[in-house]
């Protein structure tokens, strides 16, 4: 399939004050599909994934299996086929490495398959520095010798074996990364403070269900019993639970009446909760969530924690909706070091944000107004077409390479419940 429009330099001009109206299908989770595809390196044969959204990360880490001499390819609507030989290379290439650092999630799964992996160290990005030394941590507990340098990863064990790893940081990719590899290790391993994330669930469900002995996704404690093999299987990914906010805040901030289907209600949660305190009008069903006008919304406090607390990766977004709620919000982002550079552009669009180390205060304000503003990073971007939804006259929003990371089209999702944005190559 020929890559999406966005991999060109883009640009977006957004009209704002057209209320949203009507109903959008939620994508299947980046986060999700991205440690998942990582896992296929470890399965014996053929495996088909479902709802994988169609986007640059998701087809870099296509690129990456095949690039380790896995045959992998999107299919129509959202399918994604793998048939994995089990002659796997030992060597991640440099350039996929560096241009997504999710790419690292192949060190486990293919020290497991092989007894030994060289990968490029993933840089850091826009929101931090981004360290792996958790995950390093677990390979080592688990009998692997590292070795850094020349900007490699070098690892190699002749055996992995079970190991009890007690994770100084809840961290979602040591997690997975750490589930993968015990997965056919020797023994049992206890991973100690797991993260809790829907898409660590996610994963533990494929890998059990390709044949895989865990217990206790989803808890701080997460036990994996190491099995010889595992078999390729049939997968549905979840929801995108950051695409679902996401979709939900432009109907906030834009006065309408939107519903987002193929939600999973449970995985927003502690999102839905700080909609109510900031006023919301929010209706849930089984698979869907609705978010409708209250009059004015009112300011709430937001500290980023890790999940069940409120998502580091609805942040921005959040921000900008505080940016127009009446009185003083204070945001604390306590995940990463360096995940306000939206707030910045923001303030162009007349936002009135205080920025003080990790902690912004946020004082409402009656509208925003159009601006040329510049995405730095992929949620900043979302928060910034939000802001672009709501404020007065047009907002034109350049640096679309990122938005297309990690949203499967959203301009066309917004345009899909009324919104004018126009896209341009620059
Ligand atoms: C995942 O990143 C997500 N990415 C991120 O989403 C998300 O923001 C993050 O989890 C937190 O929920 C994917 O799943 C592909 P972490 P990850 O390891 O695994 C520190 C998006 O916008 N840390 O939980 O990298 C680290 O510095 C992206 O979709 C260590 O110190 O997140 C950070 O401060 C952005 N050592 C904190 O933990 C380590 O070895 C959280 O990182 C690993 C992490």
């Amino acid at each position: 399939m020929e890559q999406p429009d966005g991999f060109l330099h883009t640009s977006l001009t957004v009209q704002g004050g057209v209320p949203l109206k009507g109903t959008v299908s939620a994508s299947g989770s980046k986060n999700s599909a991205l440690p998942i595809m990582a896992a296929t390196i470890l399965l014996d044969g053929e495996t088909e994934l479902t709802n994988v959204p169609y986007l640059s990360d998701t087809i870099m880490m296509s690129r990456m299996l095949n690039a380790l001499g896995i045959r992998a390819e999107f299919h129509s609507n959202k399918r994604f086929k793998i048939r994995n030989s089990g002659r796997i290379k030992p060597i991640a290439p440099y350039e996929l490495v560096t241009a997504m650092r999710a790419s690292f999630f192949v060190a486990g799964p293919i020290l497991a398959r092989i007894g030994m992996a060289k990968i490029p160290l993933p840089g850091g990005c826009a929101i931090g520095a981004r360290p792996i030394n958790l995950h390093l941590k677990g390979f080592e507990a688990m009998g692997a010798e590292i070795r850094l340098e020349h900007g490699f990863v070098f690892l190699k064990a002749n055996e992995l074996h079970g190991a009890k790893i007690n994770l100084d940081f809840p961290s979602v990719g040591a997690t997975e990364n750490i589930m993968m590899a015990a997965s056919l290790a020797k023994g049992t391993t206890i991973i100690e403070n797991a993260a809790r994330e829907p898409e660590i669930t996610d994963l533990g469900q494929f890998l059990v269900k390709a044949g895989a002995k865990i217990s206790g996704f989803g808890t701080q404690t997460i036990v994996i019993e190491g099995v010889e093999r595992l078999n390729g299987t049939h997968y549905d990914v979840i929801s995108d639970r950051v695409e679902v906010g996401t979709l939900l805040i432009a109907g906030i901030v834009t006065k309408g009446d939107v519903t987002v289907k193929n939600a999973c209600v449970d995985d927003s949660e502690p999102l839905i909760q700080k909609l109510k305190e900031s006023g919301v009008d929010i209706s849930t069903g089984p698979d869907w969530i609705r978010v409708k006008p209250n009059g004015e919304l009112k300011s709430t406090d937001i500290v980023t924690l890790p999940f069940p607390g409120f998502p580091t990766d609805m942040q921005a977004q959040m921000m900008t909706l505080l940016s127009l709620a009446k009185g003083t919000s204070m945001i604390q982002e306590s995940i990463f070091e360096n995940r306000f550079n939206h707030a910045h552009e923001l303030k162009r669009m007349g936002a009135n944000i205080k920025l003080d180390h990790n902690k912004a205060v946020i004082i409402g304000v009656n509208s925003l107004s159009g601006a040329d503003v510049k995405i730095t990073d992929l949620r900043a971007g979302a928060a910034l077409i939000l802001a672009g939804l709501a404020a007065e006259g047009h907002t034109n929003v350049f640096g679309l390479n990122f938005l297309k990371r990690g949203y499967e089209n959203l301009p066309g999702k917004l345009r899909e419940l009324g919104a004018q944005i126009e896209e341009q190559s620059t």
